[in-house]
């Protein structure tokens, strides 16, 4: 059976703790799909090679995740 897609609003935003959220509204809206959409490839950056968030790497499956939602493109 296939993967089932990855949902923005279930799976990704909730991984986007309110600091974050605050912390990057002047560069990017975390808590909106259309702006993490904008700006997937540069979040995805920043995940991998461990940068952000600023204070600790998020663990590999959660990068894993949010790659294969910019895989799926699929919709909110
Ligand atoms: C999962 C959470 C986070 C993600 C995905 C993320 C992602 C990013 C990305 C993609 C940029 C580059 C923006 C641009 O070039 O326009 C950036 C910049 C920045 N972020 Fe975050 N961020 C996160 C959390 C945080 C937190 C918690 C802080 C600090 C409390 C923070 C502070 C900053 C600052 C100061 C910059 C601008 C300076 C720089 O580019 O290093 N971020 N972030």
């Amino acid at each position: 059976m296939a993967q089932q897609a990855v949902s923005y609003e279930s799976d990704i935003r909730p991984l986007f703790r309110q600091k974050d959220h605050d912390s990057m509204l002047k560069h990017i809206d975390l808590w909106s799909y259309d702006d993490v959409r904008k700006h997937q490839a540069a979040i995805l950056g920043r995940l991998r090679n461990g940068t952000m968030p600023c204070d600790g790497a998020w663990p590999q499956e959660q990068v894993n995740l949010f790659q294969r939602w910019i895989g799926d493109g699929s919709a909110p």
